[in-house]
């Protein structure tokens, strides 16, 4: 493996499409509770909207040589953003600046999983996400059924807040207070 880390700015976010799409297959395979709720999901329904709507974003791929084997997308948006006809993530009155920080879309091809890329993806997103001053809270949303990931993110800090959808997504939430 010769593997590298590489900030992707968002106008080439087109190379995140085929790994975003692999994501949300492999999320919708785990899932239990309302899977086909994934059947719209996917990098131009999800990634590219979210990456319009938010303030800041900051992906990070690993390549092999060069091949793309994971990536890590989060951002910075308004707290309202959160408050929409899909879903209420979270209170916005809990966050208490005006901005939230999440780690959005989280995903590493399983030849490469357990050798630590993940937990350096995971850093870089942490350090850059906490380089806002007006901004405090911080998410990560999870699909039921992804009982490693919810595990990962726990061991990395974050707690399990609340559920939503009757259970299709785990909010889980850090802050810096
Ligand atoms: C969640 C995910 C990103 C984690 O990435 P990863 O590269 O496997 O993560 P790491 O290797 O840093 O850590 C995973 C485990 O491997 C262990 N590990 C790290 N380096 C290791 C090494 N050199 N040798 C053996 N084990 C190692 C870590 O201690 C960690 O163990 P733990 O889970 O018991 O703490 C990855 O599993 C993934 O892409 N999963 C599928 C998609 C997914 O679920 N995404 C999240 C959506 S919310």
């Amino acid at each position: 493996m010769n593997l590298t880390y590489e900030m992707i700015h968002d106008e080439n976010i087109e190379c995140c499409r085929d790994l975003c799409n692999e994501l949300m297959a492999f999320q919708k395979s785990k899932s239990y509770i309302k899977p086909e709720l994934f059947d719209n999901m996917n990098f131009d329904t999800r990634m590219i909207p979210s990456i319009k709507r938010a303030l800041y974003n900051y992906t990070v791929v690993v390549k092999d040589d060069d091949k793309i084997v994971g990536y890590v997308y989060s951002n910075i948006s308004p707290k309202e953003t959160y408050s929409n006809e899909f879903a209420t993530f979270f209170d916005p009155s809990s966050v208490s600046k005006k901005n939230a920080g999440c780690l959005s879309q989280f995903y590493i091809k399983e030849e490469y999983r357990q050798y630590g890329v993940g937990s350096i993806l995971f850093d870089m997103s942490m350090m850059w996400l906490k380089q806002f001053d007006d901004v405090e809270d911080y998410f990560i949303f999870v699909s039921n059924g992804n009982h490693n990931a919810l595990e990962f993110y726990k061991r990395k800090g974050f707690f399990v807040s609340h559920d939503i959808l009757d259970g299709f997504i785990t909010v889980l939430r850090n802050s810096e207070k």
